[in-house]
C-alpha cells in the first residue's frame, strides 16, 4: 500500500549550480522501493495539501536512508533545497511501476538528472555502460559527482565543453545484445525509438507534475492507448510509446 511517512533528512549537499543531494532516513520506503519507482516529497511547512507534494526519482537507497536528487526549480523544490539535517519531511510510497530486471548487460543512458533512477537501477542490477547527455559546461560540478559514483560514466555534451562532444547515443546499436535503461528529455528517447532499440525500458518522469493522478498532465500516448504516466508508468517499454 502506499502511505504518508516520516522522515527525517539526513544530507543535503548542493552538488550542481542548481541540483541538489537530499538523503533522508525513511526506513519504511527504503526496504520497498524498487529502482524506477518515485516517491512523493512534501515539506511540513508547506500544510496538508496533498497536491503540493512534488514527485521524485529515487537516486538510491542507503541502509534506512533513501537519496533523491533534486533540481531547485520553483518555490517547492527551493524550499526543499535549504533545508537542514534533521528536519524533517513527510514522504509518501513507493509510487508507479519501476524498471524490470534487465534480461542481458545493462546500459544506462541518462539526459542530465535523468541519472538519477538511472543510479539506483545501477546499484541494483550491477554496473554496465552508463552514458550521460549535459548541455553544456554549467554541469561540471554535477558531471564530477555522478563520475565519483559511477567511475565508468562516459560523458557527452552538446557543447563539448564536458567529456565528448554530441550525441551520448552515438555508441547505441539495435544489433547489441544489452537492456538498455533511459531517462531524460523526450527528444532523447524518441530519437532511441527511432534507432529501433529493442531491449528498452524508459522512464517518463519528466512528463510528471502531480505525480498522484489528479492532473491529467501526464497522459502520453502508447500502442495500447492513453496512460498516465504516474499511475501506469513510470517506466514504459520504449517501443510502447507514442513518440
Ligand atoms: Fe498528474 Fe499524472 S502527474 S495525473
Amino acid at each position: 500500500g502506499v502511505d504518508d511517512y516520516s522522515a527525517v533528512l539526513t544530507s543535503v549537499e548542493l552538488i550542481g549550480e542548481d541540483v541538489v543531494y537530499l538523503r533522508a532516513r525513511c526506513p519504511e520506503l527504503a526496504c520497498e522501493v524498487e529502482p524506477g519507482q518515485f516517491i512523493l516529497l512534501r515539506d511540513p511547512a508547506w500544510g496538508l495539501d496533498p497536491l503540493l507534494m512534488r514527485p521524485f526519482a529515487v537516486a538510491g537507497v542507503i541502509g534506512d536512508d533513501i537519496e533523491i536528487l533534486l533540481q531547485v526549480v520553483g518555490r517547492g523544490t527551493e524550499m526543499l533545497a535549504q533545508r537542514k539535517p534533521g528536519d524533517p519531511l513527510v514522504v509518501r510510497g513507493p509510487m508507479g511501476r519501476g524498471f524490470s530486471k534487465p534480461s542481458s548487460s545493462p546500459v544506462y543512458v541518462a539526459g542530465t538528472l535523468g541519472s538519477a533512477p538511472l543510479l539506483f537501477a545501477r546499484d541494483r542490477f550491477g554496473a554496465g555502460r552508463f552514458v550521460l547527455g549535459v548541455p553544456n559546461g554549467r554541469w561540471e560540478s554535477f558531471v564530477l559527482w555522478l563520475k565519483r559514483r559511477c567511475p565508468e560514466l562516459e560523458v557527452f555534451s552538446d557543447d563539448g565543453s564536458l567529456g565528448s562532444k554530441g550525441n551520448s547515443l552515438k555508441g547505441l546499436s539495435p544489433d547489441e545484445d544489452v537492456s538498455v535503461m533511459a531517462c531524460g528529455p523526450g527528444p532523447m528517447m524518441a530519437a532511441m525509438a527511432n534507432m529501433g532499440l529493442k531491449d528498452c525500458q524508459v522512464s517518463m518522469e519528466s512528463r510528471m507534475a502531480c505525480g498522484i493522478g489528479a492532473c491529467s498532465g501526464c497522459v502520453i500516448e502508447t500502442s495500447s492507448g492513453k496512460k498516465r504516466v504516474c499511475a501506469d508508468g513510470p517506466v514504459f517499454d520504449l517501443q510502447e510509446v507514442v513518440w
